[in-house]
């Protein structure tokens, strides 16, 4: 867990931090009207979109839709979390940091130390790679084809079988036991201290900023265990960190490459496959999908071919799913990881691999494990099919996969289609408010999302709102949502709505609000008062509408008694004539 810093000294990060000086130091800006401009520094672009608003103390990019403020812009370009973020900003103030507990809580000076020591050990290893001690490590790398500029770039080593080398080597240049230990690079037993690591090719692992943080450590030949890892360290969380990130060439990519290995992303980078990562000896986690999203719009899961990498390969799908990520998967075939395959067929080979979308992937899977040659096995395959489909969320897409399932098992798409069934709409588990199934994409629809998006701006620029009227969920649009929740349930004002994105991982909900942010001002303000109250009939008569829905759906449920069908079309008879009321034009 990340310590927490109090509240209020991140309130005065954030005031001693202000956004055109801070965002000025990446991104040139020239001042025109009320805003900053330059080129957006989180896509390419020739004329600029990316504006600065310095009174809201936010920013905002007509072209990608990246939004936020001064602390978000730098996570976003510095690629930090939270709060290294609020960190980075307070050492840039010159402000002194308070301790938190937890992850965070050795002091800096203390983590520095270890960040040193760290580097100091990589080198090291990398060092005795080419003395006589490190010869077998070198033929074994050599004899897997890893050549020596990528063992340079990867920073690849060994460690000798002596038991106290590397101790000897850092306490020379004046680490302390304690530092040494808290880096997990000496353990101490019974009074006695010795290396972690021994005998082993080393990886050096490092954070996204190319700071060496941990290592891994593979036994030449078929010891146990194969990889030993560093624990978690004050500057170590393998939940949180993947593998490769800090070698990624820069610019825009269209994909990651996530596989299983170290030795996959290194051996992948020798064949020319861009983009590869890993995750660290433990299986994939939602931290770990939320940090390379941040480097790519889609990863594509590249697992080893064998059953174990198939159930890995399942599991991930959901894990990216759950986290709203776009996912495929490249099938490595003949049960063989990427590495074999590239050194077997090339790097090229593997990018003409391609990939496959979710669901083809499960069915491919499904179709595999019954044989279709049967009768009754095509029945089995159709139902558990059906269940696939089930959580699809577009009518499209189910039909899509209808006429191939019908193609294989030989039923109708209709008898499918009613296997299927009874959809609900897929609930996404990370939703942060809910949406009713009302939220559509019609004309009607952005009408009435537009009607919600003024609303919201108007009050957060501090208009007069008629909030009693107003419900939490009249918002269905998610960002709306998310502000009304703000403003009119917690009366916060537009400094909470700001300091609450900086907690949220959906950068798209992220720029949404920002954008909502920035139409207030744009409104003349003659006409503020006028477009205020027809926002709120919009939002009153789609109320009046939903109630409407609901009320008939419950009188077309079967075993109605009298009474209640009869209490029924009274209350629909009353929400009728609101409706009517409500389309002349007059509020209630
Ligand atoms: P693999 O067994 O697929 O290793 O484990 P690999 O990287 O392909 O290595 P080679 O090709 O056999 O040399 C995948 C990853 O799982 C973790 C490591 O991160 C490894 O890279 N792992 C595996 C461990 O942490 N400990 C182990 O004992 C094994
Ligand atoms: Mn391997």
């Amino acid at each position: 867990m990340a310590g927490r810093f109090p509240s209020e000294w991140i309130d005065e990060v954030r005031d001693r931090s202000e956004i055109v000086s801070v965002v000025s130091e990446y991104v040139p800006l020239t001042r025109k009207g009320s805003k900053h401009w330059g080129l957006c520094p989180f896509h390419g672009e020739k004329t600029p979109s990316f504006s600065v608003d310095q009174e809201k103390q936010m920013y905002y990019c007509f072209g990608c839709h990246a939004g936020g403020n001064v602390i978000t812009f730098v996570m976003s370009m510095e690629r930090m979390e939270f709060p290294e973020a609020v960190r980075h900003l307070a050492e840039r103030a010159h402000m002194p940091i308070p301790e938190t507990r937890g992850e965070d809580a050795a002091p800096k000076k203390n983590r520095d130390r270890l960040y040193a020591a760290l580097v100091e050990a990589a080198k090291f290893y990398n060092r005795t790679l080419y003395t006589p001690e490190g010869a077998k490590a070198l033929d074994y790398l050599h004899g897997r084809g890893i050549r020596d500029n990528v063992i340079r770039r990867f920073g690849l080593g060994c460690t000798s079988n002596g038991w106290q080398s590397l101790h000897k080597y850092l306490t020379d240049m004046g680490f302390t036991n304690q530092e040494l230990t808290d880096a997990n690079l000496i353990l101490e037993r019974g009074g006695r201290v010795f290396d972690t690591f021994r005998d082993r090719v080393m990886f050096p692992i490092f954070d996204p900023r190319g700071r060496v943080i941990a290592f891994g450590g593979r036994v030449m030949g078929d010891g146990q265990p194969k990889y030993l890892n560093s624990s978690d360290t004050p500057v170590f969380n393998k939940r949180r960190n993947v593998y490769g990130l800090n070698f990624l060439k820069g610019g825009k990519r269209e994909h990651l490459r996530l596989v299983e290995g170290y030795m996959d992303v290194v051996s992948l980078y020798q064949h020319g496959v861009d983009g590869c990562v890993a995750t660290l000896g433990t299986a994939l986690t939602n931290e770990q999908i939320r940090l390379m999203k941040r480097y790519a719009p889609q990863v594509l899961i590249t697992y080893d071919g064998d059953g174990a990498g198939q159930r890995a390969i399942s599991r991930g799908l959901d894990l990216f799913e759950m986290e709203n990520v776009p996912v495929r998967v490249t099938v490595v075939p003949d049960k063989m990881d990427p590495d074999e395959y590239v050194r077997a067929r090339g790097g090229q080979a593997l990018n003409d691999l391609g990939s496959v979308d979710p669901t083809t992937y499960r069915l491919d899977v499904l179709a595999a494990s019954h044989d279709l040659a049967t009768e009754e096995e095509r029945a089995k395959y159709a139902v558990e099919a059906a269940q696939v489909l089930r959580k699809l969320e577009n009518p499209v897409e189910v039909e899509r996969f209808l006429k191939r399932l019908a193609i294989e098992t030989g039923f109708s798409e209709e008898t499918l289609m009613e296997q299927v069934g009874r959809r609900r709409p897929a609930k996404r588990a990370q939703t942060p408010v809910h949406t009713p199934a009302y939220a559509g994409k019609n004309r009607e629809d952005d009408g009435y999302i537009r009607a919600q998006k003024d609303l919201i701006a108007m009050l957060a620029i501090g208009e007069k709102v008629p909030r009693d009227l107003m419900r939490l969920e009249d918002f269905t649009d998610p960002a709306c949502a998310f502000m009304a929740k703000i403003l009119l349930e917690e009366g916060g004002d537009i400094r909470r709505v700001q300091s609450a994105m900086e907690q949220m991982e959906d950068e798209g909900l992220r720029g949404d609000i920002s954008r909502i942010l920035l139409i207030g001002e744009q409104c003349d303000p003659d006409k503020k008062p006028r477009l205020i109250a027809n926002c709120v009939d919009q939002l009153l008569r789609r109320r009046v509408e939903r109630e409407i829905a609901q009320m008939e759906e419950r009188s077309a449920q079967p075993g109605l008694t009298v009474e209640e069908q009869l209490e029924i079309a009274s209350m629909l008879g009353q929400l009728y004539g609101r409706l009517e009321r409500l389309k002349q034009g007059g509020s209630e």
